[in-house]
């Protein structure tokens, strides 16, 4: 565990990590954890980026599932892109058993399709507030330590102004953090570009950026992997191969998507 120290900053709390080895949340995805030196910083968030198809949820998902089964880390998955039964269905798919995972009332699974969101919408007083305000009740309800938000993009849906958008996740990751829990913010990205989230501002507000590349060769699309960024972590800089299998998503640590003299970065 890393020692912290409380360190009063122009009249606000600072949580300072004075750690020399830090306290690593470790995902069990094969493969992954090699590119983290070991897994995810704790308390950090994460922006998970990628096509469509490439296996954000996959990955996500067991991110949470693992954390509940292997780990005992209670885990909240807030989904404004599916409806439950279906993501329920898609991951028993994996072989991963939600309904097992709920049994241990350490998994829990929120939202639904983007009704969910648009009745936010149709409520004249609604803001994204109120939706912050849930996920904080239920992290602080049922200590929750895994959090992912499939999708940034939908939850912006919520937002017009660019300002407001970068002010909007700075407190969704602030507020995360701060109630120490570890989180991805699932980011889709549009075909064929290099680009790695939808508004150009959310790689800069995250701790760290983990994008998944779909890169078209031939007649196949060869899936790759990179940590773009990890705050306050050495990590892998190469772009590693990876594949959704049905035991959901494996990734190849020794494994070089392209050629040295290749750049995708
Ligand atoms: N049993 C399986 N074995 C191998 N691959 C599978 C299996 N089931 C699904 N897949 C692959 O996983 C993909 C879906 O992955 P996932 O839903 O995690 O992607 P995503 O990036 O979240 O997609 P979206 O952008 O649509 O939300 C499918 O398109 C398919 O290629
Ligand atoms: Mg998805």
């Amino acid at each position: 565990m890393p020692k912290k120290r409380i360190e009063k900053v122009g009249g606000h709390d600072v949580l300072e990590e004075l750690s020399i080895g830090m306290d690593r949340v470790k995902t069990n995805i094969p493969g992954l954890d090699k590119l983290l030196m070991g897994g995810l910083v704790r308390g950090r968030n994460i922006l998970l980026s990628g096509p469509c198809g490439s296996g954000k949820t996959t990955l996500a998902m067991q991110f949470i599932f693992n954390g509940v089964m292997d780990c005992d880390e209670p885990g909240l998955y807030v989904t404004l892109e599916e409806r439950k039964d279906k993501i329920i269905s898609d991951m028993a798919n994996f072989g991963f058993d939600l309904k097992r995972a709920e049994k241990t009332g350490k998994f829990y699974l929120l939202g639904g399709p983007v009704a969910g969101i648009s009745s936010y919408m149709r409520n004249v007083d609604a803001n994204i507030a109120h939706i912050l305000r849930e996920i904080e009740e239920i992290v602080k309800e049922h200590n929750i330590k895994r959090v992912v938000i499939d999708s940034l993009n939908l939850l912006m849906l919520l937002v017009k102004d660019q300002e407001e958008r970068r002010r909007t996740i700075a407190a969704f990751c602030n507020v995360l953090s701060q109630l120490g829990c570890t989180a991805f913010f699932v980011s889709e990205t549009k075909e064929g570009t290099m680009d790695i989230s939808r508004f150009g501002v959310e790689e800069f507000i995250m701790d760290g950026v983990i994008v998944l590349y779909l890169v078209n060769q031939g007649s196949s699309f060869i899936p790759g992997i990179a940590v773009r960024k990890m705050r306050g972590s050495d990590h892998d800089k190469k772009i590693r191969v990876y594949n959704i299998t049905s035991n959901g998503v494996v990734v190849y640590p020794d494994e070089i998507m392209l050629s040295e003299k290749d750049s995708l970065l």
